[in-house]
């Protein structure tokens, strides 16, 4: 019932949901699986290989190539839906996203200046600590200010149902990807484009800037549904290097890949947790993992399995498919590097089947240099969970003893305390904020459980928190945003935020934070800026509109629900849209604002 992968379904779940169609992966098991998995005629092209094409070769072969006489009964929609679902991305997107054929297309391309010389936002977290606190220098925005934002600009990504990539400010410039599986390049004063990059899927990831390998003075580095990662020219767009770190078919990067120190720190998690609805699929083999590349060529350096143990055969179910365990741990958020300990840290998901070990549902800590396990913290035990069970009444493959779904979705934030400890803070899907001891292998100094109703179905918290040097601030997927003292976790305050008329509310996106001012994008498509010390609202922007944009695409805003607001020399940016499992509004707009 409750998962974070369907809300990471993006364009695929809550769309076929919503239309009552018959959702792609059970067409292709009802019409494809016969002949195209391990084993079968074509097992060549099993679904693995299928994901390597594109949708519209994927198309081509239903329609008009030699696939068409095998599949006589699909609809031409439910063509289009498979062809979308297998190949990522939407059939022709590649012309209707170019950013070259834009009328706002930027006149020129002026040299990249210095990346330290001017105010950014690069990646998800804001910093290595992953605090998602923007300093007062390069906020260039006081709590004074805030009640006077004002739009600037709007831009809309064509064709676009949900934007969640975070938008990163460098350079000048803004770099956002979306699920048209287009990422793109602004300039953050005037919104003009100056190039758009098309991947291979959706990119949920925030996007990294730094030293560029041959000849490039800056990279953008991010990662796709399709678990590839890629760094290309920040100033042109044009492609350095792409690899698949994962190449299971339901792998896939919405955490953004950590740059430091020409390293990318890249994490993998997977949708096979949803897969494993259909009860003929042998569930389940994928293990969350984090990859370390050379982010010159993007060789991989070491990767670390969040579960060490290869997944073996379990059980048959009654109807004879065969069961793999463990499996799971599945890495959403992007990591946090600790300079003094030398060490990464990543939120893991639960287990998709049994056996569970104990490096799920934790934080867990890896050597930076090496990727060794230093410790993991395992904040609920025995979570082995998949999309269905038990509701539908199908026993066959859902685990023995059914977990919770207790994922940690953001990041771990790393704060030093006035008395010179620190504390590693995580927000989890049950609505428990933890803070684990990195000088005590994880021990827990506090925790505090934000809601006493059930979670929702995507969880309580889903995509994290903030943290400035007094508080950390959470979202809560029922409502509100709480502040809890970083020393011991005690509430400070709780905004409730009531939505606005008739919407659903909710604050499952993560959090940002700068001085005074802690920022949250609604379920309801309000963006809200609330005052640090109280929670009272400063400022509210609803986003759930039309708006004129500088390219002239038609776009509207809808819900926020997956990365935060980002600020850096005194503007705010927002994608706004996003269907995700609660009916979420859909949208494709980029908002940029700044203070008169
Ligand atoms: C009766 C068996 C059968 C069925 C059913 C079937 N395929 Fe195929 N398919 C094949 C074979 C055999 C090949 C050639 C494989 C090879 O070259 O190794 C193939 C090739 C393909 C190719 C590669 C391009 C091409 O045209 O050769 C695609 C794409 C494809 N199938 C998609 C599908 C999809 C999607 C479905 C379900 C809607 C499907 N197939 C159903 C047997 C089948």
């Amino acid at each position: 019932m409750k998962l974070l992968c369907v809300i990471l379904g993006v364009m695929t779940i809550p769309v076929w949901a919503q239309a009552q169609q018959t959702p792609p992966a059970v067409v292709f098991e009802q019409a494809c699986a016969r002949c195209h998995e391990t084993g079968t005629t074509a097992s060549k092209l099993d679904r693995k290989a299928l994901r390597k094409m594109t949708s519209e070769a994927i198309y081509q072969s239903l329609t008009t190539g030699s696939m068409r006489d095998q599949v006589p009964d699909l609809s031409g929609d439910a063509k289009i839906a498979l062809a979308e679902y297998l190949g990522g991305k939407k059939l022709g997107i590649a012309e209707i996203a170019d950013a070259r054929s834009m009328p706002n297309h930027c006149a020129a391309n002026p040299p990249l200046g210095d990346l330290a010389a001017s105010p950014a936002w690069n990646g998800w977290g804001g910093d290595l600590s992953n605090t998602r606190f923007q300093p007062a220098k390069a906020a260039g925005l006081t709590a004074d200010q805030a009640p006077r934002l004002k739009l600037k600009w709007a831009f809309g990504f064509p064709s676009a149902t949900a934007v969640q990539g975070q938008p990163t400010i460098a350079l000048g410039r803004v770099f956002v990807g979306v699920d048209t599986g287009t990422v793109y390049s602004l300039d953050a004063a005037s919104g003009c484009v100056y190039w758009s990059f098309p991947a291979e899927a959706a990119v949920r990831t925030a996007v990294s800037i730094g030293p560029g390998p041959g000849g490039a003075k800056y990279a953008a580095y991010f990662g796709d549904l399709k678990a590839n990662v890629f760094a290309v020219d920040a100033a042109t767009g044009a492609q350095l290097w792409k690899v698949n770190v994962d190449d299971h078919p339901a792998a896939r990067i919405t955490g953004a890949p950590r740059l430091y120190e020409n390293r990318l720190y890249v994490p993998v998690a997977s949708l096979e947790e949803a897969m494993g609805v259909q009860p003929s699929y042998p569930c389940c083999t994928f293990r969350g993992s984090v990859v370390a590349l050379d982010a010159a060529t993007g060789r991989q350096i070491w990767r670390t399995y969040i579960i060490a143990d290869v997944p073996k055969p379990t059980r048959k179910t009654a109807k004879g498919t065969q069961l793999w365990g463990p499996s799971g741990g599945g890495v959403w958020n992007s990591p946090t590097v600790d300079l003094k300990r030398h060490a990464l840290y990543v939120g893991t998901g639960d287990a998709y089947s049994e056996p569970v070990g104990k490096t799920t549902d934790a934080i867990a800590a890896l050597d930076l240099n090496s990727g060794k396990l230093l410790w993991a913290a395992q904040d609920t035990e025995g979570d082995a969970w998949i999309v269905g069970c038990p509701e539908n009444n199908r026993p066959e493959n859902c685990p023995k003893a059914l977990g919770p779904d207790y994922d940690f979705g953001g990041s771990p934030i790393l704060r030093e305390l006035p008395n010179g400890k620190s504390v590693l803070i995580g927000g989890q899907k049950s609505g428990m904020v933890w803070a684990h001891d990195p000088d005590k292998k994880g021990a827990v100094v506090w925790k505090n459980l934000l809601a006493s109703t059930p979670p929702p179905a995507s969880g309580q918290i889903v995509w994290g928190g903030a943290a400035d040097d007094l508080n950390a601030y959470y979202g809560l997927a029922t409502g509100g945003v709480v502040a809890l003292q970083l020393t011991n976790g005690e509430r400070r305050w709780f905004a409730p935020l009531d939505p606005a008329a008739g919407l659903r509310g909710g604050h499952d996106g993560a959090i940002t934070a700068l001085p005074g001012v802690v920022l949250s994008g609604g379920w309801d498509g309000v963006l809200r800026a609330l005052a640090a010390s109280t929670g009272r609202v400063l400022w509210e922007f609803n986003t759930a509109q039309s708006f004129e944009t500088v390219n002239k695409v038609t776009a509207k805003g809808g819900s926020m629900g997956a990365p935060g607001p980002t600020v850096a020399g005194g503007m705010v940016f927002v994608g706004s849209g996003n269907p995700g499992v609660r009916n979420g509004m859909p949208g494709n707009v980029l908002l940029a604002f700044g203070v008169e």
